[in-house]
């Protein structure tokens, strides 16, 4: 029996039982029969989560590039591999094929080569959604460097703070971007970023907008030019299965961002087996995943995992609501897509149209639906079945993490019966475990807690990039021998989770992390500003939006409140990007602190959400009578 393809549900606990009673055998037939090695390992996995340590496949040799396409030129050279849907829909779309793929990594692999790069060195991708940014990507695996993809539109504060993080030699990014009816000048967001960044020594810039942008002498380099020299063929380098293949960073709630590594082996077959089976793809389906590569659901479900089982998948450089809120059906009809996945924050948003937009179109292609990024409401599942899925296509709800580099717990479609709100039953070979406060876990059923792993996976992040203590700190010592996700869940009568969001200070927007410390360091940035506080409150569209409380300093003079509020987002824009703004902005004498001076986010955290009714115990507070003033003043 093959266990790569699950079909039915007596199959999937059989094989979930056995990944779990023998693992190694397990994820060693699954890697045996589905993939290509240079060499195959000695040990199959070899693990300490106090260390923590965890090694898949060791001594195994590999390049991921050979898996994603050199393999299947033979029987697939001709299928397209990557369909770039542009952000204009009067562009025509560009079908790439396995054997267009190849070329292209693999002259652009020759360049990276000719630019001084070699395996081991950094490279820094900040593309928009254009067929480049794939081929970077692979371009980088092909030759062992390692890629750090920073989503572009993030600011050029936070990535040169990404840059330099990592010490990246080489930035590859465009002349701009299209995004909706704007045009964005990334290369000028660069040139910013790189006013701090000495490690960098050249940016190649590939040309989108045909704009007169700064080109650097000595330093940056138009990309065409070069790929047109450039050889076709570029030799793989032979990686071990440890070698890290990207970081992709990710916010934590305090601190820098974090850059969690990636293995090469471990996350190349989960990456792929968990595609398989959570899509259900067959050969000659279209798969669109429209999250953006610069997140790990773009590196997991648009780049390794479709291209590693011979897919085509879609890559959308626009937005869901140009030239109309209708985009997205009109892409399914057009390429009659056959499995679909995209965020909740993108469902309400677009159910919020209504249907009109959506009936106008052909949705008859669709097979599977797909949800990531933070948990579904009801009301948007629904929709989402009702509307887009017409009650035939499965929505899988699929729970995981930056951190997990795959999909940990989902349903499989026409396999596992779903139930709106829940991520359903662990994905093959993960074992869940709910934690309680005293560091117990919580066994049965009908119980919730903290969600914690408490067994290794191919494709858990092996560290942070530079400072593994941290990575042991915040994922290995809240409870003794788990890996602890951040989360909290209940598991239901029948097993089935649901996740009930963050209990750390992440709050997700729009399905973005983003830690409260790095904003508040934003806001406590402005010259009148003393002090500040953000949560997150719940939004019908974002899923969460930010509340800060801001404590102006004392000057003397008055200033106008909107133009401040403006101020102070602005300075966010500049220090994070847009996606961090704060929606509401409360001005206050105070904040609840505890005898030992921390902010207590809590009573913050339920006064914006309107829900003061139990505040629990404020008397112990140094400063208890601002709490009232605070309630008094809320918006
Ligand atoms: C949240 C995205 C509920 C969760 C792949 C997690 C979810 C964080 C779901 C990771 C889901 C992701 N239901 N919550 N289906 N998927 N989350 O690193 O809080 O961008 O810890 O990875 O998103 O976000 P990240």
């Amino acid at each position: 029996m093959s266990n790569y393809h699950i079909k039915h549900l007596e199959e999937y606990y059989q094989v979930y039982r056995k990944s779990v009673r023998e693992p190694e055998n397990f994820w060693e037939e699954i890697a045996e029969e589905h993939f290509m090695w240079r060499k195959k390992w000695d040990n199959v996995l070899s693990w300490d989560f106090s260390k923590p340590e965890v090694t898949w496949f060791e001594g195994a040799q590999l390049n991921i590039t050979e898996n994603c396409i050199d393999r299947h030129l033979a029987t697939r050279g001709n299928k397209t591999a990557i369909l770039f849907e542009p952000n204009n829909p009067n562009e025509a779309a560009l079908h790439i094929s396995y054997n267009q793929l190849y070329e292209r990594v693999n002259k652009f692999a020759n360049v990276l080569k000719a630019q001084g790069i070699t395996k081991g060195d950094r490279v820094c991708i900040y593309l928009p959604m254009i067929p480049e940014l794939a081929v970077s990507v692979l371009a980088c695996a092909r030759i062992g460097a390692i890629h750090s993809v920073v989503f572009a539109g993030f600011s050029s504060t936070a990535l040169a703070t990404r840059i330099n993080d990592s010490d990246c030699k080489m930035v590859i990014t465009s002349d701009g971007s299209y995004r909706g009816a704007k045009t964005i000048n990334l290369k000028g967001i660069v040139d910013d970023a790189l006013k701090d960044c000495p490690c960098v020594k050249t940016v190649l810039v590939a040309k989108r907008i045909e704009s007169d942008i700064n080109m650097e002498a000595g330093r940056d380099q138009w990309l065409q030019p070069l790929l047109d020299e450039a050889l076709p063929v570029c030799a793989p380098e032979i990686m071990n299965a440890e070698d890290p293949l990207f970081i992709l960073y990710t916010s934590g709630s305090t601190g820098k961002p974090k850059g969690m590594v990636h293995s090469t082996a471990g996350y190349m077959v989960y990456a792929a087996y968990t595609f398989k089976n959570v899509f259900q793809y067959r050969e000659n389906d279209v798969y669109w995943c429209t999250a953006d590569i610069g997140w790990i659901t773009g590196h997991s479900y648009i780049v390794y995992g479709p291209l590693a089982n011979g897919a085509t998948t879609v890559m959308f450089e626009g937005v869901p609501s140009y030239p109309d809120f209708g985009r997205f059906w009109e892409i399914v009809e057009k390429h009659k897509v056959n499995q679909f996945y995209t965020a909740p924050t993108a469902i309400r948003a677009l159910a919020k149209q209504g249907t009109e937009l959506v009936e106008k179109y052909n949705l008859s292609s669709l097979k599977t639906l797909g949800s990531v990024g933070e948990p579904i409401n009801e009301e948007a599942w629904h929709w989402y079945n009702d509307n887009i899925g017409k009650k035939k296509s499965p929505i899988v709800d699929t729970w995981w993490q930056t951190e997990t580099g795959g999909i940990m717990i989902t349903p499989i479609p026409f396999v596992t019966p779903t139930k709106p709100t829940y991520a359903t039953l662990p994905f093959i070979g993960i074992q869940p475990a709910l934690m309680d406060e005293n560091g117990n876990e919580i066994k049965g059923n009908q119980v919730d807690g903290r969600l914690c792993i408490k067994f290794p996976w191919p494709s858990m992040a092996r560290t942070i990039w530079g400072n593994h203590q941290r990575y042991k700190d915040t994922y290995f010592s809240a409870f003794e021998n788990k890996y602890f996700t951040g989360d909290g869940a209940l598991r239901d009568e029948v097993g089935y989770y649901r996740i009930t969001g963050r209990v750390d200070d992440v709050i997700i927007v729009s399905g973005h992390n983003l830690g409260t410390a790095p904003i508040e360091d934003a806001v406590n940035e402005h010259p009148a500003v003393a002090e500040s506080a953000i949560v997150g409150y719940p939004h019908d569209v974002k899923g969460n939006a930010l509340y800060g409380y801001v404590i102006l300093k004392d000057t003397g003079e008055s200033r106008d409140q909107n133009n401040l509020r403006n101020e102070i987002n602005q300075i966010i824009t500049e220090h994070i990007g847009p996606i961090a703004k704060l929606d509401k902005i409360q001005f206050t004498s105070g904040l609840p602190k505890t005898r030992s001076g921390k902010i207590m986010r809590r009573i913050l955290r339920k006064i914006a959400h309107k829900d003061t009714s139990n505040l629990g115990d404020t008397s112990t507070l140094l400063n208890p009578e601002v709490v009232q003033d605070i309630i008094d003043n809320a918006l």
